[in-house]
């Protein structure tokens, strides 16, 4: 998940067991299911399953209905089955596919940020048309009885609105939520799970609420970020497709899901879902899925991932998709040195220290190497009990609840722009500060300390990218500026699931109907909701032009354009847009067949006939390039732009370059006499690569708007 706190223990077990069914498969003859994708959906009258039983039969004979798993043709073609390894190179080979991939796992990746971005409660609003936005889920499903979601104030669906309520178990749509349906292709569900759209996790209530959820007056978390829930277009509706589940999220769910959505009627999808490594444009469900969303005219926002601060970690990059980094808000959760949503109250009173290196459970094989880290069931129960334990690492505390330790300090290097939720009283120190606490605790013969309930402070620095969120370049196609932009993804306070505890962990008992978490899973929706209300105003714009407003209408350079601003966003004055023959273009360049493609869309353009069009031509408000340290470089980029500001306006180009950066413009003054009216120009940037990246800027004015792009040299390796 990208609620990057159930990452802790996970993580590693999760990478080995992925990284074991990528080695292993090709060689046995076990069936395991794959996605077969076969572009757009054929227009006219046509029976996709009968095509796709048909396809299926001619490899695996006549049982093949029974291997069938999913069968995509509302929105694309495709369908998803169980196949050996050699049935599977079969299909691949097969006329019409455009490629085949294994069904593999991803993962999971406020009452104040709002007010942060300068879009307070009682911004302008176009309540009539965002009444009228659907806002697509894929998520953990959703607590349709949260206070965040109740629909008093909302009519029946729009009109245009075809999806359907999956009543299962207990579960009901209203007029919030408009639709809701899960997806779990093999049937099986572990015992926390629930068969139903209802969210047993809490994630994806979380970024429900954060996108759409209504304002909830005095919401917290045990009274910690006391304030106004509410969501970004809390007047839209929410539409749920449950894709994910306690051992995590496949790819033939996802595109089901995607395959459901686009053809229901929503406007935007939002999605806080990534892979553990990148992927091919047309090996991965997120891409696929959010290309046939494109060429629908959905936007889909995606969340950047949480493998940061190292470069090249985003793995779900698209030039498609609104990909989403994660910032801090105003303000951190602190006690005294320490870090931490720490709701517990010690009441000030003294506890004895323990180290947990001094406290190995010894009769269950651990030793002190283990126990000073606190790792799972390594500490002794009788030493431990009624103690605060010191571990030497960050962990999820579950080991030092379960052996009874009235608290924990955990001390490490690691980053402390973030702070977690643990089962028990908790804090977390950096470095410099755990030193002293290891010191005083060594050196003195009975050490006591206390653990401080969390206060809310001022963060001076904020807004910044967080350092857990992943960073560009994108992997496949360095040239494409990824993550797109930044949103509030740190200590979001939003509505939670009643169907477990606030951190699921051993030792928890505190069902809350608010929590605070974080991850870019928390910025997606915020960037989802901006791109919601934008669309409020500007019915007719297409995902492009939306992504294009949020970008250049940020002022201040964070991240990817930087930190969105949904007021701004509303009136960028140009935007940059690009459609699917954009795309497609785009493709050709990155080496698909023109018989790929042209399954992909539908239609019968070639790549030949379109300019082999390197990535920096595609139609992107952001400029990137990348060369080796040392090495200078020089790049020319076409562009258009489209004025949706005022008829007639003149736009004069500034340039930002800090030094080693050269960036030239022509025309460099572009005059529009009518709206809709569209300009080219060319802009030359040269980069001489030191040890960092670069980053200037190219903003257009016409003296009411500045409508600004990143220019960015990547040092490549
Ligand atoms: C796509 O996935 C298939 C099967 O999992 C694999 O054989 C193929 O190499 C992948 N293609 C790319 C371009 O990654
Ligand atoms: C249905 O859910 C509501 C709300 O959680 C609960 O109060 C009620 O007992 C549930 N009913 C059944 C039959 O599970
Ligand atoms: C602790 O246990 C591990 C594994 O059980 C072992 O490899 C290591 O040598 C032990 N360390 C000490 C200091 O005994
Ligand atoms: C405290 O003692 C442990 C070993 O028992 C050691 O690893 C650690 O470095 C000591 N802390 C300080 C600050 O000296
Ligand atoms: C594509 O070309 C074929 C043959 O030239 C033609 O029959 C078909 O109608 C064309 N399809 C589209 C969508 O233009
Ligand atoms: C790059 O970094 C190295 C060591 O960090 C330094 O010696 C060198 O001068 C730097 N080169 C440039 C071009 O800044």
């Amino acid at each position: 998940m990208a609620n990057h706190i159930s990452l802790f223990s996970q993580f590693i077990l999760t990478f080995l067991i992925s990284s074991l069914l990528i080695c292993c498969h090709g060689i046995s003859d076990e069936r395991k299911t794959y996605i077969v994708y076969m572009g757009d959906r054929p227009k006219g009258d046509f029976s996709a399953s009968e095509m796709h039983t048909s396809m299926l039969q001619d490899v695996v004979g006549s049982e093949g209905s029974d291997l069938m798993v999913y069968s995509y043709k509302r929105s694309f073609n495709g369908f998803a089955a169980k196949l050996t390894n050699e049935e599977m190179l079969k299909l691949a080979g097969m006329e019409g596919v455009v490629s085949v991939f294994h069904n593999e796992k991803k993962q999971l990746h406020t009452t104040r940020s709002w007010d942060f971005m300068g879009f307070s409660e009682h911004v302008r609003r176009s309540t009539a048309l965002e009444t009228n936005i659907i806002i697509g889920m894929l998520d953990t499903g959703i607590w349709p009885e949260s206070e965040s979601f109740n629909d008093e104030e909302f009519g029946p669906p729009p009109k245009k609105w075809k999806g359907i309520c999956q009543s299962s178990s207990n579960f009901t749509c209203n007029n919030k939520i408009i639709g809701a349906q899960y997806y779990r292709s093999d049937g099986y569900f572990a015992p926390n799970d629930i068969a139903s759209p209802r969210d047993s996790e809490g994630h994806g209530t979380h970024t429900s609420s954060t996108a759409a959820g209504n304002s909830v007056g005095k919401a917290s978390m045990l009274g910690l970020a006391l304030g106004t829930a509410r969501g970004g277009v809390p007047s839209a509706r929410i539409a749920v497709y449950k894709v994910c589940w306690s051992d995590g999220c496949y790819e033939a769910d996802i595109l089901a899901a995607f395959d459901d959505a686009i053809a229901d009627g929503i406007d935007i999808i939002s999605i806080s879902i990534g892979g553990f490594y990148p992927k091919d444009y047309f090996n991965d469900s997120i891409a696929i899925g959010a290309f046939h969303a494109m060429k629908n005219g959905i936007l889909t926002s995606v969340s950047a991932g949480n493998s940061g601060p190292d470069p090249e970690t985003v793995f779900n990059f698209a030039p498609w998709f609104l990909s989403v980094a994660a910032s801090t808000i105003e303000e951190i959760l602190y006690q005294g040195k320490g870090v931490s949503i720490n709701t517990f109250d010690l009441e000030n009173e003294m506890y004895r220290v323990i180290y947990g290196g001094n406290a190995p459970d010894i009769r269950n094989g651990f030793n002190q190497s283990a126990s000073r880290y606190c790792i799972q069931n390594s500490l002794d129960k009788t030493l431990v009990k009624g103690k605060i334990v010191l571990c030497d690492y960050i962990s999820s505390g579950e080991t030092a609840s379960a052996a009874g330790a009235i608290g924990t300090i955990m001390q490490d290097g690691y980053f402390q722009d973030v702070a977690y939720n643990f089962p028990l009283p908790a804090s977390h120190l950096a470095l410099s500060d755990g030193f002293g606490v290891s010191e005083y605790v060594n050196k003195t013969r009975k050490p006591t300390a206390t653990i401080f309930k969390s206060i809310a402070r001022k963060d001076e620095l904020a807004p910044y990218v967080v350092s857990f969120s992943s960073r560009g370049p994108n992997p496949i196609t360095k040239d494409i500026l990824t993550p797109d932009l930044a949103a509030p993804g740190v200590n979001i306070l939003a509505a939670w699931t009643e169907g477990c505890t606030i951190t699921g962990l051993v030792g928890d008992n505190r069902v809350l109907s608010y929590n605070i978490i974080s991850g870019t899973s928390m910025a997606c929706p915020h960037a989802t909701a901006a791109a919601a209300y934008i669309k409020s105003f500007h019915p007719k714009w297409s995902p492009a032009a939306i992504k294009s407003a949020l970008m250049t209408t940020e002022a201040e350079f964070a991240y990817g354009a930087g930190h969105i601003n949904p007021v701004r966003a509303i009136n960028p004055g140009l935007v940059y847009d690009a459609g699917e023959d954009q795309y497609v273009e785009f493709l050709c360049g990155q080496g698909y067949s023109t018989k790929q493609l042209q399954l992909v869309t539908g239609d019968n353009n070639t790549c030949s006939e379109v300019p082999k069009t390197i990535s920096s031509n595609l139609n992107c408000p952001s400029f990137t390039l990348s060369a080796p340290s040392g090495q200078s470089l020089g790049r020319v980029f076409h562009r258009t732009v489209t004025n949706v500001g005022s008829a007639k306006s003149t736009y004069r180009a500034v340039v930002k370059t800090p030094k080693g950066l050269k960036i030239n413009v022509t025309p460099d003054v572009l005059s529009f006499k009518n709206l809709g009216e569209q300009k080219t120009f060319v802009v030359t940037v040269t980069a001489k690569m030191g040890n960092a990246s670069i980053s200037g800027s190219l903003i257009w004015v016409d003296g009411e708007h500045q409508v600004r792009s990143p220019v960015i040299a990547y040092v490549s390796s």
